[in-house]
């Protein structure tokens, strides 16, 4: 989705904001631009395509310190140079980039047309600069205040004008934005992994507010004027973990950072003492998180179907009905909203809208909502009640890898205090902290598998089309596998519970259509095993994810992942299904960290 970033101090600001975009690349994007404050009036250079194509574009002189720039995610009006930010006021003194979608745009336009404006884009942002250069107000604040105070939708802009050099105004609603402290300089930005090679040292600003940055510093305000005291935040991103290290995809990268990350994330938060987990983040006191009598799991995407795993470990530790329902599809449904349910948001970004508004709407009709989540300080963080940092790092690629596998661990170690409140027994409790302990080993056992894996994937790669089936604790992990095998190979995939076979999608199966088989060792072994001679017995290809020793009894291809316990198996499964979407994508010649038509953080609904 679209990426901000802006400048203000004693460097060339043009450099700072292409090396920032390029940062911002992994959101996903179809052109880019920057605009930057030269003596006389603001040059504007915009390009569709690639950050790469927008430097060539560049002129070779290019002086001015003060600048913003964009990543653009067509939505109104397709991605053209015309339609790409920063835009412009109609005599070019003004230049502003805005993230989001301004809901009233076509009411405005014709209103401003009506007054004169002539247009120069299709874009709904473009009412914005047009506003904001029509405002009667003196200052470059006021004149943006006027501005977004007339708009209705969801916007981070970023405004500079050839008449107040020295300043970047920025204003949030709806869409992240983070301003970066250095030393006579300040940097703003939609995402902070467009700051951490210059400060660590970081602002978030608020749905509501305004900032107005300077090279000495900053000053945020509400839409009423009035001024907001902020803290400031240190990141702990750094610059090196943004970089590949050596892999040739950031997807690669994070697949096989994932024992070290796991360790990081278990750390601290496993008692052995008590044989249950501690999330302080939680901020809910042992007592109150007793009196829940349901769970409910938002999240989006992958999110979601880990969101599936995570319900159905809380159902077999803690035995309190706990289900998943996607953020984007609950959000339109009028929830009810029950107090004695707890809520959880589960995002690796933190900023998807979909499960940000879900959790607006549960805490607007007074329900408790926890996050999960990996972005520290994102906006689905900061909104929620509390919650568990996942720590698995930053994550470069569209497809989520390594922050989809601490979500599981998140729900195991979630479900296990919740268990260890309700009936789960010491024994049962110290079974999963032992499990739990395991994982980072047990995971990097199946990543040293990955020759293997990329031979089968090659097999699987050419076929149309994929079945990925899976029962009761293994349908989310089909689901998960069919969703990340079609988001980077473009193949079709789709996942069926085992159990519904026989109920129609037995019919497409054929010679020419591979069968994915999620077969753990579990009570259910001897009918999934059943549904594996259903589809071989049709000519059906099979390649089946199971344990060790499992007799399947039936010709196949298998992938064997370490046992652990039944209930975080799921957690395990996943990750050979990781590296056979990556290399059947790799086989295909994909665009593997970036693939085509989609955004790694969602911030648009
Ligand atoms: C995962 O590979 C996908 N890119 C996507 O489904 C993602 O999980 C979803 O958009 C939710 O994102 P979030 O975790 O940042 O909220």
């Amino acid at each position: 989705m679209c990426g901000i970033v802006g400048y203000v101090g004693g460097q060339h600001a043009a450099p700072i904001l292409v090396e920032g975009l390029s940062r911002l690349e992994y959101r996903g994007y179809d052109s880019a631009g920057i605009g930057v404050l030269t003596s006389g009036a603001p040059r504007v250079v915009r390009t569709v395509g690639r950050v790469r194509d927008l430097v060539d574009a560049l002129p070779k002189r290019l002086a001015g310190t003060v600048g913003i720039g964009h990543t653009r995610w067509a939505t109104h009006g397709p991605a053209t140079t015309a339609n790409a930010h920063p835009h412009r006021s109609e005599d070019g003194r003004i230049v502003l980039v805005h993230n989001g979608i301004i809901d009233n745009a076509a009411a405005l336009r014709e209103r401003l047309e009506a007054a004169g404006v002539t247009f120069a884009s299709e874009t709904d942002t473009e009412v914005l600069v047009h506003l904001v250069a029509r405002s009667s107000a003196v200052t470059l604040e006021d004149k943006v205040l006027d501005a977004v105070s007339q708009v209705v939708g969801t916007w981070a802009v970023a405004v500079v004008s050839a008449d107040h050099p020295d300043r970047i105004v920025v204003a949030r609603n709806g869409s992240p934005l983070v301003l970066g402290i250095g030393e006579k300089e300040m940097f703003v930005a939609s995402d902070v992994s467009a700051l951490v090679r210059h400060t660590s040292q970081v602002v978030h600003l608020e749905d509501g507010e305004l900032a107005s940055v300077t090279a000495d510093g900053f000053r945020t305000f509400t839409a009423q004027a009035r001024d907001v005291p902020k803290t400031t935040e240190t990141v702990t991103m750094t610059a090196d973990e943004l970089e590949l290290g050596g892999h040739g995809t950031f997807m690669h990268k994070e697949m096989h950072e994932q024992p070290q990350t796991l360790l990081r994330m278990l750390g601290g938060r496993l008692d052995d003492r008590f044989a249950t987990a501690r999330l302080d983040g939680l901020r809910i006191e042992p007592r109150e998180l007793r009196q829940f009598r349901r769970v409910k799991i938002l999240g989006c995407g992958s999110a979601y179907y880990v969101g599936q795993m995570g319900a159905s470990m809380i159902e077999d530790l803690a035995r309190i009905p706990a289900d998943a329902e996607p953020a984007s599809e609950f959000r339109y449904r009028n929830p009810i909203i029950e107090p004695d349910t707890l809520y959880v948001a589960v995002s690796q970004s933190g900023e998807t809208a979909d499960t940000l508004f879900a959790v607006r709407e549960i805490q607007r009709k007074g329900g408790r909502v926890v996050g999960l989540v990996n972005v520290v300080g994102s906006s689905i963080a900061r909104a929620c009640d509390g919650g568990v940092y996942l720590h698995a790092g930053p994550e470069v690629a569209v497809a989520s890898t390594k922050a989809l596998t601490h979500m599981g661990v998140g729900f195991a170690l979630l479900a296990l205090l919740l268990g260890r409140l309700h009936d789960l027994s010491f024994a049962d409790g110290a079974r999963i902290v032992e499990g739990l302990k395991k994982l980072p080993d047990q995971v990097a056992a199946v990543l040293a598998e990955e020759k293997a894996i990329a031979e089968v994937a090659a097999t699987v790669a050419q076929a149309p089309s994929l079945f990925f089936l899976g029962r009761v604790r293994g349908y989310p992990v089909a689901r998960e596998g069919a969703q990340k095998f079609k988001e980077i190979s473009y193949r079709h995939a789709e996942a069926y519970p085992a159990s519904e076979l026989k109920h129609g999608p037995l019919a497409l199966v054929s010679p020419e259509l591979p069968t994915v088989a999620i077969v753990p060792d579990d009570e259910l072994l001897e009918r999934n095993v059943g549904a594996l001679h259903e589809v071989s017995a049709r000519g059906g290809p099979l390649l089946v994810v199971t344990h060790e020793g499992v007799d399947l009894g039936v010709a196949c291809a298998r992938i064997d992942v370490p046992k652990n316990e039944p209930e975080l198996d799921p957690v395990l499964l996943t990750i050979p299904l990781q590296l056979l979407a990556y290399h059947a994508a790799l086989v295909l010649g994909q665009d593997i960290d970036r693939p085509r038509n989609l955004a790694k953080s969602v911030t648009v609904e």
